[in-house]
């Protein structure tokens, strides 16, 4: 093979070139191949040597030679094309735009030792991510086989086992998102093989081009309906429709204002960031900080909460009607991510402001076809006139290929089955319930969660990846370690996520083997976020469609977010001063450390003694602040009260004087 041809076969601008071979190219191609192209820039000198012979004879050809080398002899051969051919110089000088003498090497050798003390550290504190090759065994899942060798899984060698060559062994998968299975489920898999047949495999289009099909459509009908809303509109993600929306209503509504909780997904933190607007964030799940951060800035600046219903790591839920009162009360717009909980809770499946009675009060609601709905892709439900502006003018809809018709057609069958069939959400929230009390029971330490979500505290990144390498080589059974930046340091975790699909004998072999890892790693049985009742049987089973007001309140726990450094905006002075403003002196001391805290900063560094005394005193403003939250909503429920006697109170008198 030629050099040019090799290069042509290799390099998808000489390929074009040589292909159409047209006196125009050249021209063209001059200004992308200065400098950009690496197979020409990397040429040998008789490969060069080989494309100027076939370039010099066109006259396009010669004329790029003669732009390029003016300044050499060889653009005197190839300005004469016809001439005998004089001997080119050795060529040795890069194709690309010249570069200042020595800095390219130094600048590049800068660029890769940078990544490479990146991934150094990462490997060094024990969270280089190793993923195993898990098929999953359509009809038999939670089985699937683990396609991984041993020696990549154990000792992290390398970031995919896609050269694996041994045999793949069984697993029981305990950390999969499919919660309820629907990835295996006839409807759904018949749905996807039927479209497939009738449509073929891919979109071939965005949606404005080409990209729309009636599976599209269906889809988005199907999921508008499911949140009783007027709209829908799918995306490629959860992912991508959390970002573009966000990065879109933020750049569309002047001056908006987004208040962000402080645990939020890091699709919805880019989606804030990508806006541009003015963001604050309020402490995880603290309304009362929410309101208190709304009162304290431009009343009649748009606002646009941001919050999750089901956090996924914690499996604690937002208290979402507070939420939306906040929101009533300084008129802005919500905006929830329900990801982790369309398809399990609500009577059609429509997520926890759906089971709480509350999705009216919620103006846009993120999902994902690809947690308990088993597909893929991402959408937003809401009001026409808000999905459509979304539609008309979201970057990350607009200018990418619709999903393949198959997929839509599959995640509408399973939607549509998961809107009239709530079986699998009550049976997915018994078998976590089983698996709570029986590691409560255990003494493991597991958060017994609002939800679904069962996690496992192990408070140590390297320890966490060994026990997930134990579970899999000596048990066959497959749970991922969670480590930071995924959750803050010191909380790293397994998560478990039991499905309809998982049986007892599955149940009491994982707690019997993690039981085993337990020992023979040293892992505590306690841990600050473990919060389980002393009797294994007062774990509730819950309902997924009935809720029921928690007899505490909500999830909210500003000490535990300050020692995680979950503040990411606050430099820990404000945080501890706006908490206890009258709290006593070793409030402000402990607060200096804060001052290695920048705002932006992901992560926290406090010492030890500073960190105590810290938490004694912020314990206090706690306790004032859950006495202050607890008055409030005291207060909202009496105003409540009042509001609905006097609605009844004005319905009498209308229905008296019709
Ligand atoms: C809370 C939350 N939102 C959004 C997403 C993104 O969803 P998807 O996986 O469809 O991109 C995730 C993903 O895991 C998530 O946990």
């Amino acid at each position: 093979m030629s050099s040019l041809s090799r290069v042509s076969a290799l390099c998808p601008f000489m390929r074009h070139a040589h292909a159409k071979a047209s006196s125009d190219i050249f021209s063209k191609l001059s200004p992308r191949v200065n400098g950009s192209c690496p197979f020409l820039r990397n040429m040998s000198t008789t490969a060069f040597d080989n494309v100027v012979a076939k370039l010099s004879p066109c006259p396009a050809g010669a004329a790029f030679l003669k732009q390029r080398f003016s300044t050499s002899a060889a653009a005197n051969a190839a300005a004469q094309p016809k001439a005998s051919p004089a001997p080119l110089p050795a060529v040795d000088a890069p194709m690309h735009t010249a570069a200042l003498p020595g800095a390219s090497p130094v600048a590049m050798s800068r660029a890769t030792a940078a990544l490479a003390e990146h991934m150094e550290k990462l490997r060094s504190e024990g969270r280089y991510r190793v993923f195993f090759d898990i098929e999953r065994s359509a009809g038999s899942f939670p089985a699937a086989l683990n396609h991984t060798p041993p020696t990549v899984a154990g000792a992290g060698a390398s970031s995919t086992a896609s050269d694996a060559v041994s045999e793949p062994l069984p697993v029981t998968v305990w950390c999969n998102n499919d919660y309820l299975g629907m990835g295996q489920h006839p409807v759904v898999t018949e749905a996807m093989h039927e479209t497939i047949r009738r449509s073929g495999a891919g979109a071939g289009g965005t949606r404005n081009i080409s990209g729309t099909t009636p599976h599209h459509t269906l889809l988005e009908r199907s999921l508008a309906d499911a949140h009783n809303k007027e709209a829908a509109l799918v995306f490629s993600s959860g992912y991508v429709a959390n970002d573009t929306s966000i990065a879109t209503l933020g750049k569309l509504i002047p001056n908006l204002h987004i208040y962000s909780d402080a645990l939020n997904h890091a699709s919805l933190i880019e989606g804030v960031r990508h806006s541009g607007a003015k963001k604050f964030v309020f402490r995880h799940n603290d309304y009362v900080h929410l309101d208190q951060l709304m009162r304290a800035h431009d009343p009649a600046a748009p606002k646009l909460i941001v919050f999750e219903s089901v956090y996924s790591m914690d499996g604690d839920i937002a208290p979402i009607e507070q939420i939306c009162d906040v929101a009533q009360q300084h008129g802005a717009l919500t905006f929830i991510d329900e990801v982790h909980a369309v398809g399990l809770y609500g009577d059609k499946g429509g997520g926890v402001a759906q089971q709480r009675g509350l999705e009216h009060r919620i103006d846009i609601i993120s999902g994902t076809l690809a947690k308990a709905y088993g597909v893929y892709g991402g959408y937003l439900a809401g009001s026409a006139a808000l999905v459509d502006t979304v539609r008309s003018f979201a970057p990350g809809f607009i200018f990418t290929s619709s999903i393949p018709p198959a997929v839509a057609a599959a995640a509408a069958a399973s939607v549509n089955y998961l809107k009239s069939s709530s079986a699998e959400r009550y049976s997915q929230q018994a078998r976590a319930a089983a698996l709570k009390r029986k590691l409560c029971a255990a003494n493991l330490p597991v958060i017994v969660s609002e939800s679904h979500i069962v996690p496992l505290m192990v408070g140590d990144a390297a320890l966490c990846k060994a026990a997930t390498d134990m579970l899999m080589a000596e048990h066959r059974i497959y749970a991922q370690p969670i480590n930071y930046p995924t959750v803050p340091r010191g909380t790293e975790r397994l998560r478990l996520t039991p499905s309809p699909l998982h049986d007892d004998t599955m149940t009491d072999r994982l707690v019997a083997a993690l039981l085993d890892v337990w020992r023979r790693l040293g892992i505590p049985h306690a841990h600050p976020l473990a919060v389980r009742p002393a009797d294994p049987a007062e774990v509730p089973t819950i309902d997924p469609q009935a809720y029921s007001r928690p007899a505490v309140p909500p999830h909210v726990d500003p000490l535990y977010d300050i020692v995680t450094g979950a503040y990411l905006d606050a430099p820990l002075a404000t945080v501890a001063a706006t908490l206890a403003p009258t709290a006593p002196a070793a409030a402000t001391a402990s607060a200096a450390p804060a001052a290695a805290v920048s705002a932006g900063a992901a992560e926290m560094v406090l010492d030890a003694a500073a960190l105590a005394s810290l938490k004694a005193a912020v314990t206090d403003a706690i306790a004032a602040q859950r006495t202050g939250a607890e008055a409030v909503t005291a207060a909202a429920a009496a105003a409540h009260g009042q509001q609905q006697q006097q609605q009844q109170q004005q319905q009498q008198h209308a229905s008296m004087s019709v």
